[in-house]
């Protein structure tokens, strides 16, 4: 019987509820789904490897078919390395599908055997971005049903040490 193993792969810099939605979208299509957060970013980021690790962890609890990895280097390497035949990435928007599109030919090119296969989130995520929690964090704004509880929480602990870190 096929047992198609799939990778998410991402930043999670946090964790929103538009990344939760996708996950348990893959959860329902794939055998197994294994989110995989990239530690080699170019990028600064808020949280470390492992907050972001515990924070999946947590909450893809209720899916028994979800794993939470991180990885260096190329994201084919790594899909290889879980026995993935499929790599899942999420369109919100018409502006996400170039860089999308060209990161999926690129990695073709890279390991022709793994397909990406995108998926939308729910439309209530449709403008959610990681990015943009962390600036609505860092003002003081609302981010009502946008993160889990927990994500949350250590977001707006994060930010406020920050802005005492900077006085
Ligand atoms: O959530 P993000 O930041 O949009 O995720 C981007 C990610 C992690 C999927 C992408 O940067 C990636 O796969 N990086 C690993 C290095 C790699 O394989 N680069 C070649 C991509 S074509």
């Amino acid at each position: 019987m096929k047992h198609v193993v799939a990778i998410y792969p991402g930043s999670f810099d946090p964790p929103t509820n538009g990344h939760l939605d996708l996950i348990q979208r893959g959860a329902k299509i794939f055998d197994e789904l294994v989110v995989a957060i990239l530690c080699n970013t170019e990028k600064t980021a808020l949280f470390t490897v492992d907050e972001r690790m515990q924070m999946l962890r947590e909450c893809c609890a209720p899916w028994t078919n979800v794993r939470v990895e991180s990885f260096n280097g190329l994201m084919v390497d790594f899909a290889r390395q879980c026995g993935a035949q499929a790599v899942l990435r999420g369109i919100r928007a018409v502006s996400d599908y170039e860089y999308e599109l060209q990161m999926a030919w690129m990695n073709r090119k890279l390991d022709p055997t793994l397909e990406t296969v995108f998926m939308m989130p729910a439309g209530a995520y449709s403008y959610l971005s990681s990015r943009l929690v962390r600036e609505i964090a860092t003002l003081g704004g609302s981010l009502n049903g946008l993160l889990p509880p927990s994500v949350e929480a250590q977001l707006r602990t994060r930010v406020s040490v920050s802005a005492a870190g900077s006085k």
